[in-house]
């Protein structure tokens, strides 16, 4: 009905148009002002507001760090919070900063604290309510909005040597170290880490101790290459950890476990690294 109107009216405007004058008849896509009133209303009663309190802080503008509120439709975005946050640095402030690569909680890359607590943002829901508040991981060094410095939680991860160490020669033909089946799944819960950091900055021992406690991610990893069959430096990987400081900061308050987004429990890891300790290990 409404477009046989349309239609009618831009008719009889060509009709009335004087003879000989060029005819430019303007098309208009979507509905008319007066029609666009009219379902206003409507579609202001189906929105689902929320106000996003982010916060920012700009290396290259120094002033205090401050939360600042983003109210986005959720009936218009994606359901996990990195669509809301691309949703807010697409529609509203592109300067808003934030690390993202796979959105499928494999590169790590997104770990942020929402409403207080530490994950992922690509694998962690909007939560409900009016509001939420997202902050960068704890105790970090800020080096953008959302973005922290990860320096020193990488070189931790390098001093554990996350690669397999051998003292018998590779074989001369070039075949692979073989493994059991069960050897193999003693690395299950360690294997799967994405070194996201969500454990270690929720931590308090890591909070205190940042530079000399090596936090539960690279000590869940000091103890997947301690307990790989295949690895023959194992007595050396336990000394090298074997520090009031570098091990035993941890107090098992499982804050880790709690925290990580791949349901890992480093807790248990480090517990079997301190278990090994003084054992007549290989
Ligand atoms: S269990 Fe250890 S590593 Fe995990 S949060 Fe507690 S102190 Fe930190
Ligand atoms: S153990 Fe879990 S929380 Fe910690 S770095 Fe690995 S994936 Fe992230
Ligand atoms: S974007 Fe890769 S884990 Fe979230």
């Amino acid at each position: 009905m409404a477009a046989t109107g349309l239609i009618r009216r831009a008719l009889s405007r060509v009709q009335s148009l004087p003879v000989g004058k060029p005819l430019s008849i303007r098309l208009r896509p979507y509905a008319s002002e007066a029609e666009a009133q009219l379902v206003q209303p409507k579609a202001r009663s189906t929105s689902n507001l929320k106000t996003f309190q982010i916060y920012r802080w700009n290396p290259d503008n120094p002033s205090k760090p401050e939360l600042q509120d983003y109210q986005i439709d959720l009936k218009d975005c994606g359901p996990m919070v990195l669509d809301a946050l691309i949703k807010i640095k697409n529609e509203i402030d592109p300067t808003l900063t934030f690390r993202r690569s796979c959105r499928e909680g494999i590169c790590g890359s997104c770990a942020m604290n929402i409403d207080g607590c530490n994950g992922l943002a690509c694998l962690t829901k909007i939560p409900s309510g009016t509001a939420s508040t997202i902050t960068p991981l704890p105790h970090m060094f800020v080096i953008k909005d959302l973005v922290v410095d990860m320096t020193n939680f990488y070189n931790q991860y390098k001093s554990i040597e996350p690669w397999l160490k051998r003292k018998t020669p590779p074989n001369p033909d070039g075949k692979e170290i073989l493994q059991s089946k069960k050897d193999r799944a003693k690395l299950d819960g360690m294997y799967e880490c994405i070194l996201c950091a969500c454990c270690s900055t929720s931590c308090p021992s890591y909070w205190w101790n940042p530079e000399s406690y090596l936090g539960p991610a690279a000590l869940l990893h000091a103890n997947r290459w301690i307990s790989d069959s295949r690895d023959e430096f194992t007595k050396e990987r336990l000394e090298a950890v074997n520090d009031e400081f570098k091990l035993y900061r941890c107090h098992t308050i499982l804050n880790c476990a709690r925290a990580c987004p791949k349901g890992l429990n480093p807790g248990k890891q480090i517990q079997n690294i301190k278990g090994l300790q003084g054992k007549n290990v290989a």
